[in-house]
């Protein structure tokens, strides 16, 4: 089985690693590594139309919030390629419905489909759509990774402590989750790099354990030292006293500063701040939806109680049990201390702070 690489980019001052990044753009094709057989395989999938794209998006062979975005970019081009010539426009219209329907929550999604429908009302013929929608979504795969390395500037200027110290991460934020190199995961791997990290502690995220098959996978081959827990540890971890900061992603950031995340980041926000811990999200301005109020107003996923029910078929809950399975929650702008973005950061983040760095329209 071909092992994915670690790939690197040059910034100004060095080498960086992006970690293992999950997806592949051949130009006619898009490969993804299937995230559902991690770590025990690795597995690429190649799909050469958006109903392919949409579909894995659904399944979770692509997540993360703005690898969802990049791949659902992707998908429009290859609805390009696949349209007809009779009724291309149409066809692609189409596509970008299908895909908008895989994941609700993640807004990055629909900022994605967005920016490909503009470039889409451009186009006059199918073969400038195919070359406008591949450079569409290039661009912001490009643009996600620059990202992702602003982020993590501004985030070692946040963070002020003056000897190294260990972070509690919730689900799998990194190169898995986004163009490379990560969000939180890549605040994460900047601290390792200027050697200001003692340890990650890596919730386990259930119940598809994002934390244990992905992060804790990610952290290890990047060498960065990594210590799995349950997440119902968190509480006792923090206690201890060694971790100052949990950071975070973000699915979707409300105009009032709330964080839509992965079920469980909610209880995470209420330990740190009992233990007077600092909480930290990390997103691009991708993630921020200036249109939707409060966190309130956002459709939170709710995923097959089977999840919960069975592991790999193997039952582990009564057959039939009632199930509630929703998989993001959201986080009260109050209980966080700082959402960072490539635009700059927002401390103590509360609709003015959010408006001063994105204004009154919707980021993008
Ligand atoms: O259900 P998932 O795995 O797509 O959920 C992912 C998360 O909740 C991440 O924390 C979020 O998308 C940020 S990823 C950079």
């Amino acid at each position: 089985m071909p092992k994915s690489p670690a790939k690197t980019v040059t910034s100004s001052s060095s080498e960086r690693s992006l970690g293992t990044v999950a997806l592949r753009w051949h130009g006619d094709r898009l490969e993804l590594l299937d995230q559902r057989l991690l770590p025990a395989e690795e597995t690429w999938l190649t799909l050469k139309d958006a109903e392919g794209v949409a579909r894995s998006i659904r399944d979770m062979v692509v997540r993360g919030a703005p690898a969802i975005g990049i791949s659902a970019a992707y998908g429009v081009a290859l609805a390009a390629r696949t349209a007809d010539d009779s009724r291309w426009k149409e066809d692609i219209e189409t596509a970008i419905g299908t895909l908008s329907d895989s994941r609700p929550t993640a807004v990055n999604l629909f900022w994605a489909l967005k920016l490909m429908t503009d470039i889409l009302a451009t186009c006059e013929s199918r073969e400038q759509a195919v070359q406008r929608l591949a450079e569409g979504a290039v661009q912001i795969h490009e643009d996600d990774i620059t990202a992702n390395l602003s982020m993590a500037e501004h985030a070692m200027e946040a963070m002020n402590e003056t000897s190294p110290f260990a972070v509690l991460t919730h689900c799998n934020t990194g190169a898995l989750a986004t163009g490379g190199y990560g969000t939180a995961l890549g605040v994460i791997r900047r601290l390792h790099e200027g050697s200001r990290l003692q340890k990650v502690y890596a919730d386990e995220t259930r119940p598809w354990l994002q934390g244990s098959r992905l992060t804790a996978w990610e952290l290890q081959r990047d060498g960065i030292p990594v210590t799995l827990n349950a997440e119902g540890a968190a509480g006792c971890i923090l206690h201890q006293g060694d971790v100052k900061w949990v950071v975070v992603g973000a699915d979707r950031i409300t105009a009032n500063g709330d964080v839509v995340n992965k079920i469980g980041t909610y209880n995470l926000a209420v330990l740190a701040r009992h233990h007077k811990v600092r909480f930290m999200v990390v997103a691009p301005s991708s993630t921020v939806d200036m249109d939707t109020a409060s966190g309130n107003e956002v459709k939170i996923e709710e995923r097959d109680g089977l999840e919960l029910r069975e592991i790999r078929g193997q039952a582990i809950a009564p057959e039939g049990v009632d199930v509630f399975n929703p998989v993001f929650d959201v986080t009260p702008a109050s209980l966080i201390d700082v959402i960072v973005t490539e635009r700059g950061v927002v401390h103590a983040p509360n609709i003015t702070g959010m408006y001063q760095l994105f204004g009154p329209e919707r980021a993008g």
